[in-house]
C-alpha cells in the first residue's frame, strides 16, 4: 500500500476487529476496563493518552506525510504549542517567517515570549537570510510556512533543511497550505510537519484539529510524551471528522487547485485588481521551488486591490457565492480581508500585511459560478 489515494483511505483504517465496519468507529469513551491491573487491552487506558479513534486518524496522517509517527490535537495552535515546548525550553530562540498565520506569530509573540522564547522573523525565500537570522548554540527550530498565509511567498524546504541542521536546529514546516497531496516536506529534509487539519485535510469547514508528523522516533516520542503531559488532545469525533475529510483529499485537492487556476486568470485581467499573487504564476518569485517542491501550486489565491483598505473591503462586502469568512480549505469557497480578520494580531509587527489585500479560499463550486462572482464583487 503506497500509493497516495490508497494511504488516505486505508492507512491506519483496517475493518475493525470486532465487527468488521469499514470506517474506525468513534469511540466516544474516556477509560477502558483493565483485564487485572495493568493489563490493558490494545494499550488503551484513558483518552486523553490514546483513543483508537484518535489512532487512526494519528496513523492515517503519519502514512501521508512518510513520517514516523503522527499526533492529533485539538486545534493547529495546540498542536504548534505543544511542539514548541516540547523542542524548545526557555532562552531558546526560533528564526520564524516574516509572513506567517496570524495566530502562529501571537503565539510566538504573546505567549511563547513570556515563557523565555525569543523570536526573530526572517524572509524565508532568502536561505542567506534565515542563516543570519539564526542564533549558534540558541536557536532550536527553524520555523517554516510554505506557501505562507496570506501573502503565498514560497520556501525552498531542502535548502532551509540544510541551514538549520548546519546550525544545529530542526527544521518545522506548516504544510497547511499545500497539504500533504501537494507537499511532503519530510522527504525534503525537515523534521517535523505541522497541520491545522481543520482545513484541506478535514475539508468540510466542520472541525477545528491540529496534527504533528515527526519523521524521527526520537522526537516523535518527545512529542507523544507532551501531547499526553499538556493535554490538548483531539476529540474521537473530531478526529473522526478528518479522517472522512482526508478519505477524499486527493480529488478535492485537484479541483481546488484547477479552481484556482482559473480565478488567477481571471483576476490578472481585471482592470481593478493591482497583483495577483500565486505561485503558479511564472512571475512569482518563488515560482520555480515552488515547482519543483509541490505536486500542484493549491488553492489560495491572495490579489491587492486598486483603490486601497476601502476598496479591497468593499470586494469583500460584494462577493456572494464566495462566503465572506475566516478559514480556509473547505468546499465552500471563502473571501476575507487579512489585514481586519485572520491577521488582525500582527497588525504594527514585522508581519503586517497590505491593507488593499483580499484573500481567497478557491472551494469545489462551479467555477463559472466563482467567476461570476468575482466579476460582481470587483465591481
Ligand atoms: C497556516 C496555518 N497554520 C496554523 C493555523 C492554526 O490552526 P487552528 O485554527 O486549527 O488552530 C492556521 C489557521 O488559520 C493556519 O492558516
Amino acid at each position: 500500500m503506497t500509493g497516495f489515494e490508497t494511504l488516505a483511505i486505508h492507512a491506519g483504517q483496517e475493518p475493525d476487529p470486532t465487527t468488521g465496519a469499514v470506517v474506525p468507529p468513534i469511540y466516544q469513551v474516556s477509560t477502558y476496563k483493565q483485564d487485572g491491573v495493568g493489563g490493558l487491552r490494545g494499550g488503551y487506558e484513558y483518552s486523553r493518552s490514546g483513543n483508537p479513534t484518535r489512532t487512526a486518524l494519528e496513523e492515517c496522517l503519519a502514512a501521508l506525510e512518510g513520517g514516523v509517527r503522527g499526533l492529533a490535537f485539538a486545534s493547529g495552535l495546540a498542536a504548534e504549542d505543544t511542539l514548541l515546548r516540547a523542542l524548545c525550553a526557555p532562552d531558546d530562540h526560533v528564526v520564524i517567517p516574516d509572513d506567517a498565520y496570524g495566530g502562529t506569530y501571537r503565539l510566538f509573540a504573546q505567549v511563547l515570549q513570556r515563557w523565555g522564547l525569543a523570536h526573530t522573523p526572517a524572509r524565508l525565500s532568502d536561505p542567506a537570510a534565515v542563516a543570519a537570522a539564526i542564533r549558534p548554540g540558541q536557536t532550536k527550530v527553524v520555523w517554516v510556512e510554505t506557501p505562507t498565509n496570506p501573502l503565498l511567498g514560497i520556501a525552498d524546504i531542502a535548502a532551509l533543511a540544510e541551514v538549520a541542521h548546519a546550525a544545529g536546529a530542526l527544521l518545522v514546516v506548516d504544510n497547511t497550505f499545500a497539504s500533504p497531496y501537494l507537499q511532503q516536506p519530510l522527504a525534503l529534509g525537515a523534521d517535523v510537519v505541522v497541520h491545522s487539519t481543520t482545513k484541506y485535510l478535514g475539508g468540510h469547514s466542520d472541525v477545528i484539529g491540529g496534527g504533528l508528523v515527526a519523521a524521527d522516533a526520537g522526537v516523535a516520542e518527545r512529542l507523544a510524551y507532551h501531547q499526553n503531559a499538556m493535554g490538548s488532545v483531539a476529540g474521537p469525533f473530531d478526529s473522526w471528522l478528518v479522517l472522512r475529510g482526508i478519505k477524499t483529499l486527493a480529488v478535492r485537492m485537484d479541483r481546488h487547485c484547477a479552481n484556482a487556476e482559473r480565478v488567477v486568470e481571471h483576476l490578472l485581467g481585471h482592470p481593478v485588481v493591482e497583483e495577483v499573487l500565486y505561485p503558479g504564476l511564472h512571475g512569482h518569485p518563488g515560482h520555480a521551488v515552488a515547482a519543483r517542491q509541490m505536486r500542484a501550486f493549491g488553492g489560495m489565491v491572495s490579489f491587492r486591490v486598486r483603490g486601497g483598505e476601502e476598496a479591497a473591503l468593499a470586494v469583500c462586502g460584494r462577493a456572494e457565492v464566495f462566503t465572506l469568512g475566516e478559514s480556509l480549505g473547505g468546499v465552500e469557497s471563502l473571501i476575507e480581508h487579512p489585514g481586519r480578520m485572520t491577521h488582525a494580531s500582527v497588525a504594527g509587527s514585522p508581519l503586517e500585511v497590505p491593507a488593499d489585500l483580499v484573500r481567497l479560499s478557491v472551494g469545489l463550486e462551479s467555477v463559472e459560478d466563482l467567476l461570476a462572482d468575482l466579476d460582481r464583487a470587483l465591481g
